[in-house]
């Protein structure tokens, strides 16, 4: 007979419901954890996180190679090719090892997968394939998926998202991208470094919503430099398979003369909406936002005792790290202990090249605010690292209150951004002012000078520039 009584059931499986499930067991409640999928690990690790970042390492080697990048520093590598083949079974292999660990990770902490679609039958109670499971407490980790563009129907051939964009078995002709946002970078980096021509089409002015102003332009410019083509301020209306391609119409967003666009493929990257339907939400009494999502309090409380949600079903940044982090707290809390979020120091990075990342506000929303700042900016030029190793583009931005000069932000365009923005977070967290990090020891040679420069820069005084 299968154990169909719990103290926690997980709904989804990605980086909020298995970390939740894992901590919730950790933590001596006995959990499951119900995915419909073949396997754990959800959108980032099956279709999402993983498959990119190994699809991005891979091509970055290519067009080291390709475009002279290692000739330039004496590596000569003779005839460069493509196996287009082998590298899909790097970025299969990534996902097969990792989501074979969690799996692993299921076990040894002694985790229930309960495979199928989960349904609410009450608040305490769901379906899955045909056994209603019960428990004390239920957390909704459903996820998101593709929102879909009208008049642009995804066939997984020509017409893709990003699931259908990890696969192409070969590199288009012509790529154009619907949506200048984070998917749209990756994925067309992607393609254009393994010799596609990339065209973005943004319905906004600028690529990258959201992020700071100042790096939103200097972006634009970088991605151009290395041959992206970019349409913003326009909106696509149609998009037809015709013969081997796709005819997309276009025009002007704000209305004008319409005009076609060929492409062979097309990628639809214009953001993501939250898993709710065929959930049984009405049997559990949760409701959802203007925005489809499931709004939670600060204990991440549905608003029905004991229904809770975490992850991109709930409102703020889609994020793996942030799902995972709302995993671990609501398992604390569910356990009586003390589960916290900051949100508001949750960094975000693109990776595309160079990297762009930011934690917390940006110079924009503070002075629309009215916010007194100082911002303290340095260029990677300026780094000796950097120029070292000739990835010099972007800079380092931190944004200080001018009367605390607690750091409200920091926004990084480096090659190595990623890995610094941890840095600014951590700092942040612990409620660093821009004189801390500027007094801070940094190791030399590093790209994380320059951090500390932009921080001395807030007070006007940094040293190489
Ligand atoms: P998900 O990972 O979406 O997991 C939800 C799971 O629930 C899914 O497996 C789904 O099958 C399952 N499910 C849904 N409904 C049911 C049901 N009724 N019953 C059973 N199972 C159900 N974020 C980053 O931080 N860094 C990145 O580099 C990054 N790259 C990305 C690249 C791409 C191409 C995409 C698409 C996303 C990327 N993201 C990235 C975003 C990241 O994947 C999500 O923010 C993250 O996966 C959200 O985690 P989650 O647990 O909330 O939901
Ligand atoms: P996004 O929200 O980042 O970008 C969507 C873009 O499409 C925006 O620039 C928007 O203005 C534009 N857009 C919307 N409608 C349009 C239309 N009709 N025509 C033209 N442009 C239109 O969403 P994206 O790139 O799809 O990514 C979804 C989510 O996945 C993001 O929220 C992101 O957080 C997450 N993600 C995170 C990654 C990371 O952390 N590195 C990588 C990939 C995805």
């Amino acid at each position: 007979m299968a154990e169909t009584e719990f103290d926690v059931i997980v709904i989804g499986a990605g980086p909020g419901g298995y970390v939740a499930a894992i901590r919730a067991a950790q933590l001596g409640l006995k959990t499951a954890c119900v995915e419909s999928r073949e396997t754990l690990g959800g959108t980032c690790l099956n279709v999402g996180c993983i498959p990119s970042k190994a699809l991005l390492h891979a091509s970055e080697l290519f067009e080291e190679a390709n475009h002279g990048t290692l000739a330039k520093w004496g590596v000569k590598v003779g005839n460069v090719e493509l196996d287009l083949e082998t590298m899909h079974g790097g970025r299969r292999e990534a996902v097969k090892g990792l989501t074979g660990g969690i799996e692993f990770l299921f076990r040894k902490n002694k985790v229930t997968w309960l495979k199928g679609l989960g349904r609410f039958t009450s608040p305490n109670s769901i379906d899955v394939a045909g056994t209603e499971y019960r428990a004390k407490n239920i957390v909704i980790a459903t996820g998101s998926s593709v929102t879909p563009l009208p008049g642009v129907e995804i066939d997984q051939e020509r017409i893709v998202d990003s699931t259908g964009a990890l696969e192409l078995p070969k590199v288009p002709n012509h790529l154009v991208v619907i949506g200048g946002g984070v998917i749209g970078l990756e994925l067309g980096s992607v393609w254009r470094r393994l010799g596609a021509k990339v065209t973005v089409v943004e319905y906004l002015d600028q690529i990258l919503p959201g992020m700071d102003g100042e790096v939103r332009k200097e972006a634009a410019k970088i991605f151009k430099k290395q041959g992206f083509e970019l349409r913003t301020s326009t909106k696509v209306t149609k998009a037809e398979r015709s013969g081997e391609g796709v005819t997309l119409t276009v025009e002007p967003a704000k209305g004008g003369a319409a005009e076609t666009i060929e492409a062979d493929v097309v990628l639809v990257a214009i953001g993501r909406r939250p898993n709710t339907e065929g959930l049984g939400l009405e049997a559990a009494g949760v409701k959802l936002n203007n925005r489809g999502q499931i709004e939670v309090d600060h204990d991440f409380c549905t608003g029905v005792p004991g229904v809770y949600a975490i992850g991109d079903v709930t409102p703020g940044p889609m994020l793996a790290h942030k799902a995972e982090d709302e995993g671990v707290a609501v398992a604390d809390i569910l356990a009586g202990h003390v589960g916290i979020i900051n949100h508001d120091v949750i960094p975000s990075v693109v990776y595309t090249y160079p990297e762009i990342a930011a934690v917390g506000r940006t110079e924009e929303d503070l002075r629309a605010e009215g916010v007194d700042i100082k911002v303290g900016k340095f260029p990677m030029l300026g780094n000796s690292r950097a120029k070292t190793n000739r990835d010099a583009e972007g800079f380092v931005k931190v944004i200080a209150d001018a009367r605390s000069d607690r750091v409200l932000g920091v926004h990084i365009i480096a090659s190595v951004a990623g890995t610094m923005i941890a840095q600014a977070a951590q700092a942040m967290e612990f409620g660093a002012t821009s004189e801390d990090i500027a007094y801070t020891c940094h190791a030399h040679p590093t790209h994380s000078e320059a951090m500390k420069e932009a921080a001395m820069a807030v007070t006007g005084l940094p040293i190489h520039i």
